[in-house]
């Protein structure tokens, strides 16, 4: 079950994550991701169009890994799935979430904020997880800290995380990859500037490589 999570984490070093406020812009902010070299985004369903861009973008862009975040609810499984999502994000690690994606056909990634969740999560069989807010609950501090007793743990921390401190969290040995809005700051995406996208995202990666 968790082998494809373990694939998801290690496609792209930084997850877009996006709020996506008109379906119709979600083909183009997909290839302008992918173009910058950023190929997994997540989609969070706090605007009304969220499944609709996961639909366009499943459909449209098959060279990126589409998903959905702010899964908070067994409810939004099923219209998650229907959508064509490759993958479900949380912004927590509630038991019914926990339990509801046991069987999941789609890797899902519950979110954690201290050491009673991570082994929460672990103990329905979860390997990966979003750490978050990850600025807010110690961002590299705390990750260093779970690791200690939990290096089997894999993290995607989120929330907070920057373009340039994006490269500290992904030295530490138990961080896989890290999601976040930057890519899509919310000026850029109402007036349409798709290039920016792309360049945003480019950088961040240049950012990387230069460590
Ligand atoms: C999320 O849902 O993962 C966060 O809102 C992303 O956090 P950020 O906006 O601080 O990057």
């Amino acid at each position: 079950q968790f082998k494809p999570t373990e694939a998801l984490f290690n496609r792209s070093p930084i997850i877009a994550v996006v709020s996506i406020d008109k379906a119709e812009n979600a083909v183009a902010i997909a290839r302008a991701l992918a173009e910058g070299g950023v190929d997994v985004i997540e989609v969070t369903l706090r605007t009304p169009s969220a499944l609709k861009a996961i639909e366009l973008i499943a459909r449209d862009v098959p060279d990126v890994a589409v998903g959905a975040g702010t899964v908070c609810e067994r409810s939004q499984q099923q219209p998650v799935l229907d959508a064509g999502a490759q993958f479900a994000f949380s912004p927590g690690a509630t038991l019914e979430l926990l339990e509801a994606y046991q069987d999941s056909p789609i890797p899902f990634v519950p979110g954690v904020a201290s050491a009673t969740e991570v082994l929460t999560a672990k103990s329905y069989g979860y390997s990966h997880m979003k750490l978050f807010p990850a600025e807010v609950v110690g961002g590299r501090a705390l990750l260093k800290a779970l690791g200690a007793p939990m290096p089997d743990i894999r993290f995607c921390p989120t929330g907070g995380v920057r373009m340039e401190t994006a490269a500290d969290y992904l030295e530490l040995p138990n961080v896989s990859c890290v999601g976040g809005s930057w890519l899509l700051p919310a000026e850029v995406q109402s007036s349409g500037n798709w290039a920016e996208v792309t360049r945003i995202a480019k950088a961040s990666l240049e950012l990387l490589r230069r460590g």
